[in-house]
């Protein structure tokens, strides 16, 4: 029987969507020493293609889907391809993870087509080393996206990637973002994804690091967990407008309530994101496989993901490129 139950219990009903490994920034954690070598456009899964595989992956239960890239915006006809997939019946919900840069003028647009939920990249409040992170002068065009993001989503969730040496010393200054203004600011663990050779154990500061340092501003209350949280753990600050969020998936990993699969820019199904396994759906789709095919092939990977993953503080991984993957 077809089912998003997988062999440990978990229901799944979220996929990531990267439509595109191509991206207008180059940060540091992110992007090859060599550059971002981006795969050909023949390679890259067309929209119809991507309707397809949702369809199949609504059969079996996802519910949820979140677009990703690299930057998913610099993609073509991005706001047509999101308006089909929200009148996919069984759609309920799509978000976008995007790094703002073209939200001035799409955040309105992204919301009359049917985005629920926005997460915008934000990595620092300082434009120098905004350019020094991403190696591109964009701060102040993000500043525009986030405020036009404010205006068109009402809840707008801010990422922030803590580096040890290069943005640290700002969690301070994004705790007070969420005291002022009413965005949910999360601080995430940096990951070992990639072949950037950037990630080094010296340069993470881990779940209870990070909380002691924003705890040193004012104490932290737990919001007790809902369904679709996701990877966050939640707290508020006494009085403050926003909410504060940590990611953690090196050092408390969040494997056991794992409720998504992942469709990569190249059109493969990645049932973990910290396993390179993937199951080739690309090639299916483009030689004419059924409906049925299609379903059985999302279940496959389903029925493949692993209980956990292993990436930890003690290992350095060097894995396909999030870029392909939307993190
Ligand atoms: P919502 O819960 O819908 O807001 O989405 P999200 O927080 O899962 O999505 P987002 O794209 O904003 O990702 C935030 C951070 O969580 C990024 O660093 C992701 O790489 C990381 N992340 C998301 N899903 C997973 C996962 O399944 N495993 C791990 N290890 N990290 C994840
Ligand atoms: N570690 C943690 N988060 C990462 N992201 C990209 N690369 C990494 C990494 N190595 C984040 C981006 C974006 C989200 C999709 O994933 O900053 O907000």
């Amino acid at each position: 029987m077809e089912t998003n139950i997988d062999p440990f219990d978990r229901r799944i009903t979220y996929l990531r969507v990267s439509v595109t490994d191509r991206c207008n920034l180059r940060c540091c954690y992110c992007v090859s020493a060599d550059g971002l070598n981006p795969l050909p456009h023949s390679e890259i899964l067309r929209y119809e293609e991507i309707i397809e595989i949702v369809r199949a992956a609504t059969d079996l239960g996802i519910r949820k889907l979140r677009i990703t890239g690299g930057e998913p915006l610099i993609r073509r006809d991005i706001l047509p391809f999101i308006k089909l997939l929200a009148a996919t019946p069984g759609i309920e919900e799509i978000g976008l993870t995007t790094n703002g840069i073209l939200l001035k003028d799409m955040a309105g647009p992204l919301s009359d087509a049917g985005i629920k939920r926005i997460n915008i990249s934000l990595d620092t409040l300082n434009p120098l080393k905004f350019r020094k992170i991403t190696l591109r002068d964009s701060f102040y065009k993000v500043m525009d996206g986030i405020a036009a993001a404010t205006e068109a989503f009402s809840l707008v969730k801010l990422n922030m990637v803590v580096i040890r040496g290069v943005n640290d010393n700002e969690i301070p200054q994004f705790v007070e973002l969420a005291m002022h203004h009413p965005y949910v600011v999360r601080f995430i663990e940096c990951m070992p994804i990639g072949k950037s050779g950037f990630w080094d154990i010296r340069k993470v500061l881990t779940f209870d690091e990070i909380k002691s340092r924003i705890e040193l501003l004012g104490s932290l209350h737990q919001v007790p967990s809902m369904a679709d949280d996701g990877p966050s753990k939640r707290y508020r600050l006494k009085h403050a407008k926003g909410e504060i969020g940590i990611i953690s998936p090196l050092s408390h990993n969040f494997c056991a309530d794992c409720n998504r699969i992942r469709l990569t820019a190249n059109g493969r199904l990645r049932p973990c994101l910290f396993s390179d396994h993937e199951i080739d759906i690309k090639g299916p789709v483009r030689s004419g496989c059924t409906h049925k095919g299609l379903t059985d092939l999302i279940q496959k990977a389903i029925a493949q993901k692993p209980r956990r993953h292993y990436a930890g503080l003690d290992q350095e991984s060097h894995l396909c490129s999030m870029s392909m993957i939307g993190g």
